[in-house]
């Protein structure tokens, strides 16, 4: 994954390079580093592992500046998370890069330049760049000619920044595979790997295709394409603003998009449906005409985004009537699954830049899958740009590591498209009526589940002191219950396990103690009564239950049963709503264990590498 700023401009970069960092720093925060070129000083560069605070602190401490300048925040592949790792790599006080992605041969360009006489200094794929750079500008290149050589004999994915002391007036950037992004000013010029980065600066962007090369002067930029002709890439306007990325009165960003999901629900729905149906214009113009031709779908996609695609195939298959396979993308990849020509090939994604996520959809293309509609967050992505039908899911910028707002208007996405599919299908028009009135009470729904905040905030501290976790769903809250072990294991880092409630008796009763919480996803539905067997099985072994239950559902407290009561709703939309109490719960239980809420330990929350 990784961070990339890079500008140009008459002013001192500086503070726009580390404001960028810091708004880039979801994708990645183990170290951070900057370089900039400033006439006589040459390259100046400063480095730390950590996170951009920190960075921050050592510029305190000695100020540099320069009008040309990278930087990035890193998310370590290749060496551990040190200051020598930390980018950005430098040759010889000469050539400085920034690169985010995995060098696949760089262990033989390495040996290569080691022979040549280059000495290495960290242990990443990036610093072989650097140096074959370095050689190629040594050879009489100028810098643009040197990075196309040398991304020329590259394997792997990158998306670099360089600069270079001989041409103190120019950034070069390159891409293949991940994103890279050139920011558009009046005398000065950016790049970076995500628009959020340059909110503060400009809105205006050109985004670089793969084998694109971009050179970035003050009063100019000029992208050559894989052939290294000069082409134009098309101007885009950003929707984002900058207090969208703003924290307000939360504490962290995940307590606020937590809060923000009835209105990122009510937004994923406008102009969506009308009166009692879905719109299928929603979809785009070519929507008919594909979805006349589908006969099952194939969902592919990564984290939180793969359990949304999880309560989807319950949809698809009992409500629509339509054949629906999930599978996460980094396996779906490589599986050599059966393509079928007449399947739908959905791709849930927040960012649209999951490496696997988008290689999953290229090889589904690729061995004949049919057409790709993608559910995604993130409407400047690569996926957006690489499918055929896109539904975004206008949740906003999600800032958290671990995904909410997001996962919730993916349902809601989802559900929309279920239903579209489903009326050529087993869906009847009342259902459809039944479905939109669902989802039209979504919003207020979910508003009076967060109003039980408090309560879930007590529980919690319940939470705090245990190292292990069991979460229990049926039918399409199996899904709920591994979303919401998937949150409480990634910021509070307290092992949770999920399983259909059926399985217990198969193995985890065993684990099942007064040290072991057991967390059950009970709404009123056709398995209740099953689930109800279930928790009996956990009391019985003296277990100790959390039930969020509906309030009808007769679900009792006892000493060892801690009821959550959640106010009835439809039944289509209870996965959506019932999410929201377990990521609450992961959310306090991690405020209590004094954790890095946003920025939980190791992750990342786009992960552009394999
Ligand atoms: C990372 C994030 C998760 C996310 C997953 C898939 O692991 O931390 O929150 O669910 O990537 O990301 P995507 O952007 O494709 O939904």
């Amino acid at each position: 994954m990784c961070g990339i700023v890079g500008a140009i401009a008459e002013r001192n970069v500086v503070p726009i390079l580390v404001e960028g960092l810091r708004r880039l720093e979801y994708r990645g925060y183990d170290s951070a580093g900057l370089a900039v070129v400033n006439g006589a000083d040459g390259l100046k560069r400063v480095r730390t592992p950590g996170k951009v605070a920190a960075l921050d602190a050592l510029l305190e401490d000695e100020p540099v500046q320069g009008g040309l300048g990278i930087a990035h925040t890193r998310w370590a592949t290749h060496g551990v998370p040190n200051e020598a790792n930390a980018h950005p790599h430098i040759c010889r006080d000469q050539v400085a890069v920034v690169h985010n992605g995995i060098i696949e041969n760089y262990a033989e360009i390495r040996a290569e330049q080691e022979r040549l006489g280059y000495e290495f200094a960290s242990d990443t794929d990036t610093e072989v760049i650097a140096t074959r750079i370095h050689f190629h500008l040594e050879q009489g290149a100028g810098l643009v000619e040197a990075v196309r050589k040398t991304t020329g004999e590259l394997e792997g994915a990158y998306a670099i920044g360089v600069v270079d002391t001989r041409e103190p007036d120019r950034i070069v950037g390159a891409r293949m595979g991940p994103p890279l992004l050139v920011g558009l000013g009046v005398g000065e010029h950016f790049l970076t790997s995500d628009v959020a980065a340059l909110i503060p600066v400009t809105q205006r962007f050109l985004v670089l295709e793969d084998g694109d090369i971009a050179e970035l002067e003050r009063d100019r930029v000029t992208v050559y394409d894989r052939s290294g002709e000069v082409v134009e890439r098309e101007e885009s306007l950003s929707e984002l603003s900058a207090d969208a990325v703003e924290r307000g009165q939360y504490r962290h960003y995940m307590q606020k998009e937590i809060f923000e999901q009835p209105e990122a629900i009510a937004n994923t729905l406008e102009g969506r449906i009308h009166g009692s149906r879905v719109l299928e214009a929603a979809f785009g113009p070519d929507a008919k005409a594909i979805f006349n031709r589908v006969q099952s779908v194939q969902i592919v996609a990564c984290g939180t985004s793969f359990h949304a695609g999880l309560v989807a195939r319950n949809w698809f298959e009992g409500l629509a009537g339509i054949p629906c396979n999930v599978e996460v993308a980094s396996e779906f990849r490589y599986r050599h699954p059966v393509p079928r020509a007449d399947a739908l090939v959905v791709a849930i994604s927040q960012s649209g830049e999951t490496a696997d996520t988008l290689a999953a959809v290229r090889g589904a293309r690729e061995i004949g899958f049919g057409p790709v509609l993608s559910i995604v967050n993130a409407p400047e992505s690569s996926l957006v740009r690489e499918s055929d039908l896109v539904l975004m899911t206008r949740a906003g910028p999600e800032i958290g590591v671990a995904s909410t707002k997001a996962f919730t208007t993916q349902l809601t996405a989802l559900l929309l498209l279920v239903v579209a599919l489903g009326r050529r299908r087993a869906l009847s028009s009342e259902s459809e009526h039944r479905i939109v009135e669902q989802l039209r009470s979504l919003p207020g729904v979910c508003e009076r589940v967060l109003a039980l905040d408090e309560h879930v905030h007590s529980l919690a501290g319940r939470f705090a002191d245990k190292h292990h976790a069991l979460f229990l769903g049926r039918g399409v809250q199996y899904p709920v219950a591994m979303e919401g072990a998937l949150k409480l294991k990634e910021i509070s880092y307290i092992h949770a396990e999920a399983y259909p409630a059926g399985e217990l008796k198969h193995g985890p009763l065993a684990l099942v103690d007064a040290d072991m919480p057991v967390v059950a996803v009970a709404p009123n539905d056709a398995l209740l009564e099953k689930l109800k067997s279930n928790l009996e099985e956990v009391r019985a072994r003296g277990g100790e239950l959390y039930v969020f239950a509906d309030q009808n559902a007769g679900v009792r407290p006892s000493p060892s049963v801690h009821v959550l009561e959640v106010p009835p709703m439809g039944e289509h939309i209870t996965p959506i709503v019932y999410t929201i109490p377990l990521q609450l719960l992961a959310y306090y239980a991690a405020v209590l264990k004094g954790t890095d809420i946003d920025q939980p330990r190791n992750l990342a929350k786009s992960v552009t590498v394999e």
